[in-house]
């Protein structure tokens, strides 16, 4: 798989270290980033794979880039390409050619608080609860088939921060074991429909927190 990141790569690390533990039957063959700051390339340099920036600010057009990043991913040939955090929107070209194998994971409950600040705005609404969704990417912006979501509860005390990081904590568990389900060939877009083990997924498989 190729991993896109903007960011931290917290995700990308559970990848690496679900493979590392054998939890993970694959190989990511590549990191690329849209940002040169992006820590997540640090570690992807410490865990020994290829890592390259690919900066959308060079390129005149979010086609153009799209364009380039399309080439840089393809040179990899994939069989899954994973948004771990990579903060940017694609035209609906580049999300065409990858349908059905590309995977997000996005901070809320979807469809609930698509789009950015989502634990600022779940905070600002006095929400009791909050998650994280690993779906399909479409055109739709975080409006893809989810495939799994993990709950996690507002506490009255919490900040950003706090929300945040409980959030992260089930991002890390459950991100790896929807990409396992994709390798293992378990998990499948059919006709815009997510199937599992050759069922229709009619709502989201939740994450039970241990
Ligand atoms: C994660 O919380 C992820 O859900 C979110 O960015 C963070 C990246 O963290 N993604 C989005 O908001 C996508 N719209 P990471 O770099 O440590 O994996």
């Amino acid at each position: 798989m190729v991993v896109l990141i903007s960011g931290n790569g917290g995700n990308l690390q559970a990848m690496i270290d679900a493979i590392r533990a054998g939890r993970l039957p694959a190989r990511i063959a590549a990191v690329i980033s849209n940002r040169t700051d992006a820590y997540g390339l640090q570690r992807a340099a410490d865990a020994g794979i290829h890592a390259e920036t690919l900066s959308h600010t060079t390129f005149d057009s979010r086609e153009a880039f799209d364009r380039a990043l399309q080439q840089r991913v393809d040179s990899f040939q994939p069989d899954l390409v994973v948004l771990a955090g990579f903060m940017r929107i694609f035209t609906a070209d580049f999300v065409r050619h990858y349908a059905g194998r590309m995977l997000n994971i996005h901070p809320s409950l979807l469809p609930l608080y698509k789009g950015v600040h989502t634990h600022r705005r779940v905070l600002e609404d006095g929400a009791n609860e909050h998650g994280v969704s690993v779906h399909f990417v479409t055109p739709e912006l975080d409006g893809g088939s989810v495939i799994m979501q993990a709950k996690v509860p507002v506490l009255p005390s919490d900040t950003e921060e706090t929300l945040a990081q409980r959030v992260h904590v089930q991002e890390h568990i459950i991100y790896p074991r929807v990409v396992k389900w994709f390798v293992e060939g378990r998990l499948k877009l059919e006709n815009d429909q997510v199937m599992l083990d050759d069922n229709a997924l009619t709502r989201p498989v939740q994450h039970l927190s241990e």
